[in-house]
């Protein structure tokens, strides 16, 4: 397989290594032009080409494989000029490994003011200096070839869940036109690739919609988008369950926007290989830790002089150098070393969490996996 790193006109390729046998659940490989990685995968959130608090050379310690970038913050600030004349993305965070950047599709509509959406794209008022500017899927990927990211996304509309059935329909039918213009725009496909969105909130026939009409134009991966957006975990596990049959499988699925362990479980079984989401560094720098035990807020009293280590059963350096009262002195003192140290660790739960899961995959015992993991988390406890 190492031949396909060299095949000049396919940057990304799929590799399944092995089916679940009880579940189904995929083990596989992703090529990319700045390495392989295996799926199923959570990658940290670098927004403005920071990953908040954590240092590449920390990333490289805890195994972090694939990161994701913003096209909408780095437009903004500093522009996609600023970062090709550095050289691109990849040069100018130090981070030699593949990025994906999202589009910009979901941030104009959580970050911006005054959005105005027609069909050639979105006009908004940006959040860092208030001025007006104009989104679009050629200006989409336009960014994101000045970015050089490893994987890209179409601009996409992000969907409120309970919209109605016609809003739905209309929005979809626009972003499958979108993908196909965002194709179309693609000006380096020898080095970078195109992943489409399937959007349909919670309609069967509006994601069957959806999906038919981006596999139909050949992409070389699909996300499922418009979920962890406020409806219940048994309402996204219906989407998926109706969705994924839809998509290739000879092609990576990846789920936006999603990192809390139950989820990963219950989204990888039904076929989803790589996972994003700000949670685990959010809320570390805010004081709460996941921990092989739960989550628990070190700010609590009640750790003010717990001599224990962070998290005996993972392995960042924190975790196994510094107790919890050190921490919880730290973050109570406002040291800032405080929200590297949470930021690390939660990285690496999730990261040795997918280690582990990959195993259980390879050795067919998910199930058993799933269940030892979120029974100590604390989610069939009482
Ligand atoms: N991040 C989380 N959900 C979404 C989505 O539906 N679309 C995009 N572009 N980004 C997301």
């Amino acid at each position: 397989k190492e031949e396909y790193l060299n095949d000049p006109d396919r940057p990304l390729i799929y590799e399944l290594l092995h089916v679940e046998k009880h579940t189904g659940t995929r083990l596989g490989r992703i090529y990319t032009r700045h390495g392989i990685v295996h799926t199923p995968m959570f990658m940290p959130v670098g927004t403005q080409a920071s990953v908040k608090n954590v240092s590449p050379r920390d990333l490289e310690e805890i195994n972090a494989q694939f990161i994701l970038s913003n096209t909408y913050h780095l437009w903004v600030r500093p522009g996609d000029d600023l970062i090709a004349e550095a050289g691109g993305l990849h040069k100018f965070m130090q981070w030699d490994g593949p990025i994906l950047t999202d589009s910009g599709g979901f941030q104009v509509w959580s970050l911006s003011k005054n959005n105005k959406i027609s069909e050639e794209g979105v006009t908004f008022k940006n959040h860092v200096d208030g001025a007006e500017m104009f989104l679009s899927p050629e200006v989409a990927m336009r960014i994101q070839n000045n970015l050089g990211s490893d994987i890209m996304m179409q601009l996409d509309e992000a969907i409120p869940y309970f919209e109605s059935y016609e809003y739905v329909q209309n929005s979809v039918e626009r972003t499958t036109r979108w993908a196909e213009r965002a194709k179309a725009a693609h000006a380096r496909p020898k080095d970078q690739s195109l992943f489409g969105i399937v959007q349909g909130a919670g309609f069967k026939e509006l994601r069957k919609l959806s999906a038919e009409g981006l596999v139909a134009l050949d992409l070389p991966g699909y996300a499922v988008g418009g979920l962890s957006v406020g409806e219940s975990k048994e309402e996204m596990n219906r989407v998926l369950d109706f969705t994924m049959p839809l998509l290739p499988a000879d092609k990576p699925r990846y789920l936006m926007g999603v990192a809390a362990p139950d989820s990963l479980f219950d989204s990888a079984m039904r076929g989803i290989d790589m996972f994003d989401s700000v949670l685990p560094t959010r809320i570390g720098r805010n004081g709460t830790l996941m921990t092989d035990n739960g989550r628990i807020v070190i700010t609590n009293g009640k750790f003010a002089r717990d001599f224990s280590l962070i998290d005996e059963h993972t392995d960042d350096f924190g975790s196994q150098h510094f107790t919890k009262a050190y921490l919880h002195h730290l973050f109570k003192a406002n040291e800032l070393y405080a929200q590297n140290i949470a930021s690390v660790h939660n990285l690496r739960y999730l990261l040795k969490l997918m280690e582990d899961m990959r195993k259980s995959i390879l050795e067919d015992n998910f199930l058993e996996f799933r269940a030892e993991v979120l029974e100590k988390y604390g989610y069939n406890k009482p």
